[in-house]
């Protein structure tokens, strides 16, 4: 284990918990699963299992071998044919579910509309032939770069139907960000809108795209949603750029699902991993889709006649691609699509949603959960939430106090909490409560899901039985990612060459005398940011990139609203000064390098950075002076004296919202 977590004094709370809920007798009486079988039969062959889940699926073709391993590379399913658009959507109209919402739209303004599966299928088939159009082929793709609107599963799903692959740009990335994506998946066609609403501001998205296609030369088509319209205009160049809403008129004839091979491409996702470059993470067809729609149905326990779904993630995250679009609607669920901020225009928006829609199911982030605390129950109690009867955590740890209140809170104590992990590169839910099996201990994951196998391991490799150490995946699992997109080596080298043939996670967990696990955070320079992946490197050149840099290292320290907070230590060059104006461009110059969940909160300017005799920075020290710490062992730095000055400059000099 790395010093960050066994030093950390809130994570060991943790697991002094003792605290332990049953699963209510009433919410067992109805749930999908309600005894532990499930584990044993999953174990018993889990080739099977996995392959039971997916004959759930509708396929072309039926698969004959259920998985080809040659460590790192999978493949699951095989000879299987099938498509995601018709599994999501064809299928459900045919069983005679035309009428079923599939997504109650609310729009941050405050509009609102539904759309139902015959709708959405219809929606579907037009845009397929509007990307045909474009010249969009099997393989190809597809760049999407948009707000959460429902043009945006409209535009995944259509590239599915085609055969072709789509890659989603979190709407809140730069647009140099965006152009990288552009140009590492060579993506001809970008789809976006005129902008999006977030807190009562316009998002230009399409002025991004704009910047980022002059260094973006391969895209041929730009499709713009008019989201906005006259409030925010746009320009829109000739033989380049269309409007959606223009071409989709046009189109007469509707496009069929192609039958692609389960190991077909379904997208791309870019994450951010240890160093500035981010990986293309590749998800196929077939393993996929089984997992992400076995999961959501178990670990949601959904009841896709009843239940009303809310997943209040943005789909530019893998938390939106499996549990807002391809997990739900494989389902035949109802969910909800919200486009804007917790806070506007009040801080009431969620309560008021569940209210309106009557959510039963909300899955959201802990740093969403912590944000309520901040602000307070009032906004709470004016709403009705006893439509809720399962709430889902994911995206970094939740502190047992965070889940105490969103139980007490949201739950109003009779909803169980599941707390999900899993990353972008396992695809679907891997570590989880089954909510009518599993006791839960606050803050604690539990166990992994049926079929999925976790250790923990020491630094050899060793299965660690009780206490800390890293999370492994010792088998393959349907979702699991295919490989880091043109980069195999990187796809070897990151995952699986600490431990052969175990998956390495990247981060720390416990395991307690009952066999529950404890997700600590990342043990590697990857920061979590209210829920949002960055890379400690990539903020790290993009200060660098700054004409007035030297030198800059970056760390996460624990915040107490969004996990953890950006801190950055920058050297300048000689004759620039550290005023608070320079630590204000700085941070804007990482908002236009990488986007805004990037920005540094603070940006403390020092003379020196601590290093070890090799070299090194030492970012252990710069945590503790981030977080207040007592510093340890300094001998081995170079320069003990410059952590003094750092530490005062720490207390003094800073940088903030
Ligand atoms: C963290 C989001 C603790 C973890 C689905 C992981 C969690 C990273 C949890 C993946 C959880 C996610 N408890 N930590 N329930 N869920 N994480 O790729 O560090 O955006 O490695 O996927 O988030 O983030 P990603």
């Amino acid at each position: 284990m790395t010093d960050s977590h066994d030093s950390n004094p809130a994570i060991e709370n943790y697991l002094l918990e003792e605290r332990k809920f049953e699963p209510s007798t009433d919410f067992k009486a109805n749930a999908l699963v309600s005894t532990a079988n499930i584990y044993e039969d999953a174990e018993t062959d889990y080739l099977e299992f996995w392959a039971s889940k997916a004959r759930e699926l509708d396929w072309v073709k039926p698969f004959d071998k259920v998985l080809e391993w040659n460590p790192p590379f999978a493949k699951w399913f095989l000879n299987g044919t099938l498509n995601a658009s018709y599994n999501c959507l064809d299928r459900h109209v045919a069983a005679g579910l035309k009428d079923r919402v599939a997504y109650y739209f609310e729009g941050e303004p405050g509009d609102s509309k539904s759309i139902t599966y015959g709708e959405l299928l219809t929606e579907v088939e037009k845009f397929a032939t509007v990307l045909k159009s474009l010249g969009v082929k099997r393989g190809d793709i597809v760049a999407i770069y948009m707000p959460m609107i429902l043009e945006l599963p409209i535009a995944m799903l259509a590239c599915a139907r085609i055969g072709a692959a789509h890659s989603v740009v979190f709407g809140g990335f730069s647009s140099n960000a965006l152009s990288d994506r552009i140009n590492d998946a060579e993506s001809k066609v970008v789809i976006t809108a005129d902008g999006g609403n977030r807190r009562g501001v316009v998002i230009p998205l399409k002025d991004n795209v704009d910047e980022a296609l002059k260094s973006s030369p391969v895209v041929e088509s730009v499709v713009v949603v008019k989201r906005i319209g006259d409030k925010h205009q746009i320009t829109m160049e000739k033989n380049r750029d269309y409007w959606y809403h223009e071409l989709m008129d046009k189109v007469t004839d509707a496009t069929g699902p192609v039958e692609v091979d389960s190991e077909n491409l379904l997208y791309l996702l870019y994450t951010s991993g240890t160093t500035a470059k981010p990986k293309g993470i590749m998800h196929t067809t077939g393993g996929y889709l089984t997992q992400v729609a076995y999961t959501h149905k178990i670990v949601f326990d959904l009841h896709p006649n009843e239940d009303i779904y809310w997943c209040a993630a943005d789909i530019g995250w893998v938390t939106g691609h499996s549990y807002i679009v391809y997990g739900p609607l494989a389902n035949g669920a109802t969910s909800i699509i919200y486009e804007g901020t917790p806070d506007f225009p009040d801080k009431d928006r969620w309560w008021s949603i569940i209210e309106k829609y009557k959510v039963s199911i909300l899955y959201a982030a802990p740093t969403a959960i912590r944000t309520f605390m901040k602000w307070g129950t009032d906004y709470l109690k004016r709403h009705d939430l006893s439509s809720l009867r399962l709430l889902g955590s994911v995206g970094e740890p939740i502190n047992p106090e965070a889940w105490m209140w969103y139980r007490e809170n949201v739950g109003l104590e009779k909803c169980p909490i599941v707390d999900t992990w899993w990353q972008t590169e396992t695809g679907a839910i891997m570590i989880t409560p089954l909510p009518g099996v599993t006791t839960t201990k606050p803050g604690s994951a539990t166990f992994p899901f049926p079929g999925i196998r976790a250790e923990i391991v020491d630094e050899q490799g060793q299965k660690v039985e009780l206490g800390g150490g890293y999370l492994t995946l010792n088998r393959p699992w349907p979702s699991m990612l295919r490989g880091i997109y043109k980069d195999p080596e990187r796809y070897q080298q990151t995952y699986w060459s600490k431990y052969n043939e175990k998956y390495f996670v990247g981060d720390g967990a416990k395991i307690d005398e009952d066999g529950y696990l404890w997700l600590l955070g990342r043990i590697d320079d990857v920061m979590n940011v209210s829920g949002h992946r960055v890379s400690t490197t990539e903020v790290e050149s993009a200060l660098v990139d700054h004409p007035s840099v030297a030198e800059a290292a970056v760390v996460g320290a624990n915040d107490a609203t969004t996990g953890q907070a950006i801190m950055a230590f920058v050297t300048l060059k000689s004759g620039e000064l550290g005023t608070p104006e320079k630590g204000e461009e700085l941070r804007n110059h990482v908002s236009t390098k990488i986007g805004a969940i990037a920005k540094p909160k603070m940006i403390i300017f020092t003379d020196d950075l601590p290093k070890t005799r090799s070299g090194k920075i030492m970012r252990r020290l710069l945590r503790d002076v981030a977080e207040g710490r007592n510093l340890g062992d300094t001998t081995t730095l170079t320069d003990p004296s410059v952590v003094e000055e750092i530490k005062r400059k720490a207390a003094a000099n800073v940088t903030e919202d």
